[in-house]
């Protein structure tokens, strides 16, 4: 068996990646020798995260080592596109998928803002198990025809603590990611047995721009940073997910939960 320990050669879909956790991903992805695939709906966010990944880290197979497919990644075309983009661009299939595009949204089921549950629904758990199911068929297809134990293959899904624990000022967006917890886990039964990982990553709190988009209010967030900090950086999770993928194809580190030392809940 082969000793993956960089990942020279293997190509990442890495959803909302203009920003945060997405962005640190892809870098932390590239500099392990990846091919990379960027999504975000802000072009030119992942065309400037592009054009730096291709100085810093050089190219893939002769080509950029990473090209950008804009939209928004709960839409079919788009994911569509993104796997579809391996194939056409580095002449090689995504084996790494990392569905990490999604958003918070301040509140419980009580006092949460309705008008917004829709979308953050549509794009934290409907945008998951699309990549899940589109993602799987196509890596089960990958798998059939080759020994899989020299060919790690994995669908990487962004949960979070208040997936796993009620969480006291968020919990509608919560709910959201109980619902990808169990996805994930479902879909790991399922798609394990063929080869491929599915691995969940559950972090507590990240400063990047999700606050603002979540809606919280800056002195109560500022209230959590002074109780539990210092919280945790967007390359505190690359770090993680990197570790993951990079273990060999009968390793599997399923499921992780990364807080700040200090975090005593949720
Ligand atoms: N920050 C935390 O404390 C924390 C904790 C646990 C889990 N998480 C999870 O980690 C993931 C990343 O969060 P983050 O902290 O990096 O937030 P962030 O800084 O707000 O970044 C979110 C990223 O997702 C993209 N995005 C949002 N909706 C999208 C859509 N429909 N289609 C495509 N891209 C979309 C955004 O880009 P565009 O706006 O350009 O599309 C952006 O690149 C999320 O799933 C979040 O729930 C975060």
């Amino acid at each position: 068996m082969s000793n993956h320990s960089s990942l020279s050669g293997r190509v990442a879909v890495v959803t909302g990646a203009s920003a945060g956790i997405g962005k640190a991903i892809a870098l932390d992805l590239a500099s392990k020798g990846a091919g990379i695939i960027l999504n975000a709906r802000r072009t030119d966010r992942i065309e400037e995260l592009a054009r730096q990944i291709n100085d810093q880290y050089g190219p893939f197979k002769g080509n950029p080592r990473a090209i950008c497919v804009t939209g928004d990644a709960s839409e079919d075309s788009v994911i569509d596109q993104m796997l579809q983009a391996g194939n056409d661009h580095f002449g090689s299939p995504a084996d790494i998928v990392v569905a990490n595009a999604g958003r918070g949204l301040d509140g419980s089921v009580m006092t949460s803002d309705t008008d917004q549950w829709e979308s953050m629904l549509k794009t934290n758990i409907l945008g998951v198990a699309k990549m899940i199911r589109k993602a799987g068929t196509e890596l089960l297809e990958l798998q059939k025809n080759r020994d899989w134990t020299n060919h790690p293959t994995d669908i990487v899904i962004l949960g979070s603590t208040v997936g796993r624990h009620i969480s006291p000022f968020s919990s509608m967006y919560g709910s959201t990611k109980f619902a990808v917890n169990s996805l994930a886990e479902a879909a790991r039964r399922e798609l394990g047995p063929s080869g491929i990982r599915v691995s969940l990553i559950e972090p507590a709190i990240v400063k990047s721009e999700f606050q603002e988009v979540a809606g919280y209010d800056p002195d109560g967030f500022g209230k959590i940073m002074d109780k539990f900090g210092p919280v945790l950086v967007p390359e505190d999770i690359a770090r993680s997910i990197g570790f993951i993928v990079s273990q060999p194809a009968n390793v599997h580190i399923c499921d992780i939960v990364v807080r700040p030392t200090r975090q005593d809940y949720p």
